[in-house]
């Protein structure tokens, strides 16, 4: 029996793009089934001013000649920010968010925050501004167990910082715990959270046991199982404050497979046949909607697309690229580590 789907194209509301290269690369992989993202801030050097968006924004598009798809660009955070210059790129439409990274929690966070004091006049204006802040929520104490850095990141940082800053809204980006799933349910207003599509389908165990794959390891770490029922349910409820953001995160095969990989899944090319998949799974199918393209756009305040997304459920399991070969060098595609029987028979 065939079955389809069709649902108000989606966004993603966390992705990393890079530059060069690897952006020619696995751009298209993003703008073929989605109509916008939220584009990541982490380049090298890191995109802070205005002026660097607008310019990313422009290579971005380049990438992608005759496309629809719309990058809703971010600021990277310092301490060094010009609260003014963030401001008045939110008003001209040049960015959509700042992204606050602690210093050293991940790639290319050397430039973000240290002491969140220095941070804090900048946080009003923003929240006096509507300028939405999107948090990588883990703490970066090397005495706290890795595994622990989101639910300490919330006590020690996120609740002060929602506390003093009342009127910021926050995305809780990549959520990973039962932990912030519970914090940001018991938000009543400004508080959202993304949930990856790997995360919904990992566990730590898929990362360590039988070997370390090396594919299946990002920032934040997938948790135990428990975690990933709860971000699940999360998905599945219906509930508006959470929605897809994919972290898809290119690093070559190279710098995933050796001695010090780096952190990042890239789950562009098949993620909403994953996701279809998975609420089917949890006979939710019916909830796939608001959670890819409804739930993000109207936490942003963004007017919902207007195109179509169409998947079709096939018989017997659909293969996928195993690797995108970029001029960077090739990337592996994520591997889910079960049949996947929906792909996307049309974008429109
Ligand atoms: O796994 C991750 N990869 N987590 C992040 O926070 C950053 C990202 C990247 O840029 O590679
Ligand atoms: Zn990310």
């Amino acid at each position: 029996m065939t079955r389809t789907l069709t649902l108000t194209r989606p966004d993603d509301f966390h992705l990393h793009l890079r530059d060069g290269a690897m952006l020619q690369g696995i751009a298209p992989e993003t703008a073929r089934d989605f109509a916008r993202a939220i584009i990541m801030p982490n380049l090298v050097p890191p995109v802070v001013t205005g002026a660097q968006a607008g310019a990313y924004r422009e290579r971005i598009m380049a990438a992608l000649p005759g496309s629809g798809f719309t990058p809703l660009m971010t600021l990277y955070l310092t301490e060094a920010s010009d609260a003014a210059d963030i401001i008045a790129a939110h008003r001209a439409g040049l960015i959509t968010a700042v992204k606050l990274y602690p210093a050293g929690a991940t790639t290319n966070s050397g430039s973000g925050v240290s002491s969140f004091e220095n941070v804090r006049a900048t946080l009003e204006a923003m929240a006096e501004a509507g300028v939405p802040l999107c948090v990588h929520g883990e703490v970066t104490d090397p005495a706290v167990d890795i595994f622990d850095r989101e639910a300490v990141f919330i006590d020690r940082v996120l609740d002060p910082i929602r506390r003093a800053t009342p009127g910021l809204t926050v995305i809780m980006e990549h959520v990973t715990t039962a932990d912030a799933v519970a914090y940001v349910q018991s938000a009543t207003t400004g508080l959202g959270a993304t949930i990856t599509t790997h995360h919904l389908i990992i566990n730590r165990n898929h990362l360590l046991v039988g070997g370390i794959r090396p594919h299946y390891y990002c920032l934040p770490v997938a948790k135990r199982e428990s975690h990933r029922l709860a971000l699940l349910g999360a998905a599945v409820s219906g509930d508006r404050r959470f929605f897809l953001g994919t972290d898809s995160a290119p690093h070559t095969d190279e710098a995933k497979e050796c001695a010090c990989g780096c952190a990042g899944c890239f789950t562009a090319t098949n993620t909403m046949p994953l996701l279809a998949e998975v609420f089917e799974r949890e006979n939710a199918l019916d909830r796939l909607e608001g959670f890819v393209a409804h739930h993000g756009a109207d936490f942003y305040g963004l007017k919902r697309n207007t195109g179509t997304l169409t998947l079709t459920r096939q018989d017997q399991p659909v293969t996928f690229p195993a690797r995108i070969e970029t001029g960077a060098g090739p990337v592996t595609v994520f591997d889910p580590g079960f049949a996947v029987h929906w792909q996307v028979s049309r974008a429109g």
